[in-house]
C-alpha cells in the first residue's frame, strides 16, 4: 500500500475553490486497494467534503474532548466530520506556533484514544551533520522510543530545509534516516515522507527509498500534479505486485 496524502495547510480561502479541489480529485481517482489517498484541508472546509474513496484527516487536533478550551477542535468533532487522519506536530506548528513536544505528546496520545490515526511528523530543521540530525530526530520521537502502545502512528519524515523550498531531500539520507529509525525505535512504524514532493521527483523516492509513501503539501493543491503523483504510486504498486 503506498500512501499519498495531501496536506492543504492554511489553503484554498474560500469553500468553492476547495470543493474544486477536491472534488476533481474525487472524480478522477479511480479508487485502488494498493494506493490510500487522503487529503488534509481546514478545519472549516471538512464537513463539506465527503468522498468514500478519498479520505480526510484533519491538520490539529485538541486533546481534550469538549469543554472551556475557546478556539479549539475535539477529537470528537473530527471523528464527526469524518475524519480517519490527523497530522500532529508538523514543522509549521512546531516553529511558527510554537507547539512542544508536551503539547504534541498529548495531541497524539488523545488521537489514539479515540481512534484517529496520527500522521506525527518530524525532521531536522536545517542541513547538519548526521550526528546532530540523530539527536534533533530522537528528541522529537522521544516518547515513540520504548512505548509499545504507539503503534498505531504513522510516521512523516520531513526535514523543514525541504519544506516548500523546492529542495527534495537526498535519497541517501533518507535512507540514513530510515536506518536509523529502524534502530531505535522497538515498533515498524509505516513512514511517509515530505518536503517539495511533486511528480517529478516521487518515482526515484520510490524506487530507492523503503519508504510507504508521501505527504504532499504545495502540490497536493494543484489538482493535475496531485493526480499524477497519485497515478505514479499506483503504477509503482502494481509493478511490486508482480
Ligand atoms: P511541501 O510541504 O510539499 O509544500 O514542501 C510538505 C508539508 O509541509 O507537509
Amino acid at each position: 500500500m503506498v500512501y499519498i496524502f495531501g496536506n492543504w495547510k492554511c489553503n484554498p480561502t474560500n469553500l468553492k475553490k476547495a470543493k474544486e479541489i477536491f472534488y476533481t480529485i474525487e472524480k478522477n481517482f479511480k479508487g485502488n486497494k494498493k494506493v490510500n489517498v487522503a487529503v488534509f484541508p481546514p478545519f472549516v472546509f471538512l464537513n463539506s467534503l465527503n468522498s468514500e474513496k478519498v479520505k480526510k484527516g484533519a491538520q490539529d487536533v485538541f486533546w481534550e474532548k469538549q469543554g472551556a478550551f475557546t478556539g479549539e477542535i475535539s477529537p470528537l468533532m473530527l471523528k464527526d466530520a469524518g475524519c480517519r487522519y490527523c497530522l500532529v506536530g508538523h514543522s509549521e506548528r512546531r516553529y511558527i506556533i510554537g507547539e512542544n513536544n508536551e503539547i504534541i505528546e498529548k495531541k497524539l496520545r488523545s488521537c489514539l484514544e479515540n481512534k484517529i490515526v496520527p500522521i506525527l511528523c518530524f525532521g531536522e530543521r536545517e542541513k547538519v551533520s548526521f550526528g546532530k540530525v540523530k539527536i534533533e530526530i530522537k528528541e522529537q520521537l522521544k516518547f515513540l522510543i520504548n512505548y509499545k502502545s504507539f503503534k498505531n502512528v504513522i510516521l512523516a519524515y520531513e526535514p523543514v530545509f525541504s519544506i516548500g523550498t523546492g529542495l527534495v531531500c537526498d535519497t541517501s539520507h533518507i535512507n540514513d534516516v530510515l536506518n536509523f529509525l529502524k534502530n531505535e525505535l522497538n515498533i515498524k512504524y509505516k513512514v511517509l515522507y515530505g518536503g517539495s514532493l511533486n511528480s517529478k521527483n516521487c518515482q526515484e523516492i520510490l524506487e530507492k527509498c523503503d519508504i510507504n509513501g508521501f505527504l504532499v503539501g504545495g502540490a497536493s493543491l494543484k489538482t493535475r500534479e496531485f493526480l499524477k503523483i497519485i497515478e505514479i504510486a499506483e503504477k509503482y504498486a502494481k509493478s511490486k505486485e508482480k
